[in-house]
């Protein structure tokens, strides 16, 4: 490990610029674009469906799981893993999984029942495309696909087991699901900082949380280490759903390849409307400090971990 210091941060550096991090072996840059193309060459293999899948469906599936994007999730997957010492390889398959349940979600809620967009990473949402019928039978393919990915290829099978077990309950009902159906009963409701912070963890925070989880399980990291990545996970995931509220109000449609303004048009509770900007952007970074600080019993193993989450408070897409 090279003990340089650097900040990674640039763009907001007012108030970002305490967050000095240790230069990992391999840039970030770097390690994300090399994981991204294993990544993506799994999910391409995953949904060639070969078999019965009619051909309007496969396409409307990889029209919006195969297009542009940051891979967050599935790389923090990846990189939690090898923090606990294994390697990456070995959580390709957890790493697809969490990868179509999110890409689900967010073709879900771009339905003109849900959030009603027309874009989504740079190209027209999946119901725009092919119809909301489509789109509703796409999400509900990636939905299952996944659990088939983790019981069939995660190894050994009490280990593939408890990945489901942990994906289902990060994904549903009391996970990612009902912070949905938290988000949509709170426009035009109101509501305090507990109220939002409730509806980001369940539908942001319970996918953050279980990426690092399933990496983790993978590896069979020790106690300390999953009791560390779960730290880790909460804070990100809502310094995570802190920043995408704010390039909602101040972000670039083309950089981020969706709409932008639409919280305010739906009357959705977010951190900006409540705290505004200035407050957001510094509950953001000392979430980000709180987050790095939970991986120091990990030492040089989590230094991608670390890069990663001052990326994202720091990303314009
Ligand atoms: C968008 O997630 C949905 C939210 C939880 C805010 P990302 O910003 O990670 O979107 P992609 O996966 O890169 O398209
Ligand atoms: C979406 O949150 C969260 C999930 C898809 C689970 P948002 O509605 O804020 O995401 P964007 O801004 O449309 O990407
Ligand atoms: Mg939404
Ligand atoms: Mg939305
Ligand atoms: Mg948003």
């Amino acid at each position: 490990m090279v003990s340089r210091y650097v900040t990674l941060l640039d763009s907001h550096p007012t108030h970002l610029d305490r967050l000095m991090v240790q230069t990992p072996a391999l840039s970030l840059s770097t390690y994300t674009e090399e994981a991204r193309a294993e990544i993506d060459a799994a999910l391409e293999r995953y949904t060639a469906f070969e078999t019965e899948c009619p051909d309007v469906l496969r396409e409307a599936i990889r029209h919006s799981l195969l297009a542009p994007c940051k891979r967050l999730r599935p790389l923090l997957v990846l990189m939690a893993a090898e923090a606990c010492g294994c390697d990456r390889g070995a959580a390709i398959p957890a790493a697809c999984a969490v990868e179509m349940i999110h890409t689900y979600s967010l073709i879900h809620d771009d339905l003109p029942a849900m959030d009603d967009d027309d874009l989504r990473r740079g190209r027209p949402t999946c119901h725009a495309k092919y119809g909301e019928a489509t789109a509703i039978l796409a999400g509900d393919a990636l939905l299952t696909e996944a659990f088939r990915v983790l019981a069939n290829d995660i190894a050994p099978a009490h280990v593939a087991a408890r990945c489901c077990v942990e994906l289902a309950e990060a994904a549903g009902a009391s996970g990612m699901v009902g912070g949905q159906a938290a988000d949509l009963a709170a426009e035009f409701q109101g509501g305090d900082v507990q109220d939002l912070e409730a509806i980001h963890r369940r539908k942001t925070g319970a996918m953050f949380r279980v990426s690092l989880r399933l990496g983790a399980l993978v590896a069979k990291a020790a106690d300390e280490q999953l009791v560390a990545l779960d730290t880790y996970g909460r804070k990100l995931g809502l310094a995570f759903q802190i920043t995408d509220d704010l390039l909602d109000v101040r972000g670039d449609e083309h950089a981020m390849g969706k709409r932008i303004g639409k919280d305010a048009d739906h009357g959705k509770l977010t951190f900006p409307s409540l705290l505004g900007i200035e407050e957001s952007q510094q509950r953001a970074a000392s979430l980000i400090e709180e987050a790095c600080s939970a991986l120091t019993v990990f030492e040089s193993s989590a230094s991608q971990l670390e890069a990663l989450a001052c990326h994202i408070v720091e990303r314009n897409r």
